[in-house]
């Protein structure tokens, strides 16, 4: 028996809403409540979060469908699955580049995901303990000026995110999701009730809704594309890693579906309770990362019991930041404990520690390292965001489309798909081998050329 088909396939998650539950988790996190509205209001609103949209519907659901495929055939870890699938569609073996670019990605991403997660953290306390005025940028600044209170911070994250990972993801992800998830949702509804009541609604839902394209360029659509694939976990292998352990039985189209409205749904209410507060408060829409933080810190001052549902935000931000992180990590850890290279504790540690040492350049891009760029006009995070979100990610997920759409055997993916509806198979397909890999290629193209 040659070394793929020893591998051992990971057994199957119980419960159908296990999968979505735990999809969703890696999907909903920072991307939607801290990234999807700097992003939207450093590109100037309603055009960035049309673009958005669209990006998430035409190239984000159908890469999305296509490595839950990849992942649920093969049952292992992306690296792994790559090889297996594309041995069993007889093309070659070099398709596995996903995988390993995926591991990257995710190495990339989980170094500044938990700098900023660490700012979450943080933010629980200082929701607790501040009233009375509105926060001010000023404040934002304190708290990010101090490298050792953010490399504090940074170390407890990394270290929950290695303890559960450790753990392994079936026991680990699961229950937490189950209940918080919807906590988190029904906090953020709560949010947007205050905005409407409180804050400049009406402008909001111009500067969201109202897209202005005079500003639009190649880097609002990089940037636009780069949040989608982030966003949605996509195109290095974290849902594909989760897809192994999805049950035969559950619908790939309609779960992708779900988690993709899900997440969307998340970062529209996170822009729509933060907006009326920004404007209401006269501070500027693009003011950057530290926006969210901010506005809500701001609303929180201002509402009664702000000091018990402040921290109790923060707390939940936390937790879908976790959520996303083992998810960020999970490819890495899985590859490594399956080809018995190390043990999956010390896998989860080990690369851990390199992602933690990574993370530190982050956390002093907001203060000692401000002015050093790494790339032109980046900083150290900004840098690593770039080469992640903009660059792997869709260049992960063009791959993923155009092995699936091109190249894999054609009964593996009807098998997959089983009883799908034909037609909905077939506008998929349409997508995944036309329109999806062409538009991550032209929007790159012209990010270079245009
Ligand atoms: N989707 C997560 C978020 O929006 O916060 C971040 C993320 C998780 C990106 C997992 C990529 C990934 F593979």
């Amino acid at each position: 028996m040659d070394k793929l088909s020893k591998l051992k396939s990971h057994g199957a998650w119980v419960g159908r809403w296990t999968f979505i539950l735990a999809a969703t988790g890696s999907a909903v996190g920072l991307g939607n409540i801290w990234g999807f509205p700097y992003k939207a209001g450093t590109n100037g609103g309603g055009a960035f979060v049309l673009i958005y949209l669209l990006c998430i519907l035409a190239i984000g659901i159908p890469i999305m469908i296509s490595e839950i495929i990849i992942g649920r055939r093969s049952g292992n870890s992306p690296i792994n699955a790559m090889r297996l699938v594309a041995r069993d569609s007889n093309s070659s073996s070099g398709w596995q580049i996903v995988g390993w670019s995926g591991i990257l990605a995710g190495i990339l991403i989980l170094s500044f995901y938990s700098v900023i997660a660490g700012i979450c953290f943080n933010y629980i306390f200082i929701a607790a303990s501040s009233t009375g005025s509105i926060s001010s940028p000023d404040q934002f600044a304190e708290v990010i000026s101090s490298p050792i209170n953010l490399i504090l911070w940074h170390t407890l994250f990394m270290i929950l995110t290695a303890l559960i990972v450790s753990a392994g993801v079936k026991n680990g992800i699961g229950r937490m999701v189950k209940i918080l998830m919807p906590l988190l949702g029904f906090i953020m509804i709560f949010m947007v009730f205050y905005s409407v009541l409180n804050g400049d609604f009406n402008k909001a839902m111009k500067f969201l809704f109202e897209p202005d394209f005079s500003n639009v360029t190649s880097d609002t659509f990089l940037q636009a594309m780069g949040q989608a694939f982030f966003s949605l976990s996509l195109g290095m292998g974290s849902i594909m890693a989760y897809g192994a352990y999805m049950p035969k039985d559950q619908k790939v189209v309609n779960t992708s579906f779900t988690v993709a409205s899900l997440d969307s749904l998340v970062a529209i209410l996170a822009g729509l309770a933060i907006f009326p507060i920004i404007f209401a408060f006269n501070l500027e829409p693009n003011s950057g990362p530290g926006l969210v933080f901010v506005s809500m810190l701001s609303a929180f001052n201002q509402m009664e019991f702000g000091f018990v549902i402040g921290p109790l935000f923060f707390i939940l931000l936390s937790i879908a930041a976790l959520s996303s992180s083992i998810s960020l990590l999970e490819p890495g850890v899985a590859f490594l404990a399956e080809e018995d290279i190390l043990s999956r504790k010390r896998a989860a540690e080990i690369l851990s520690f390199f992602i933690w040492i990574l993370g530190l350049g982050s956390a002093l891009s907001f203060n000692l390292w401000a002015d050093f760029n790494l790339m032109p006009g980046r900083n150290f995070l900004d840098s690593m965001d770039f080469l992640a979100n903009q660059i792997l990610l869709p260049f992960g997920g063009m791959l993923i489309a155009i092995f699936v759409g091109w190249f894999m055997n054609k009964n593996l993916i009807s098998d997959e798909l089983g009883n799908a509806n034909p037609l909905l198979i077939r506008i998929w397909r349409f997508f995944v081998k036309f329109i999806a890999p062409l538009s991550v290629a032209l929007i790159f193209y012209n990010a270079i050329f245009g």
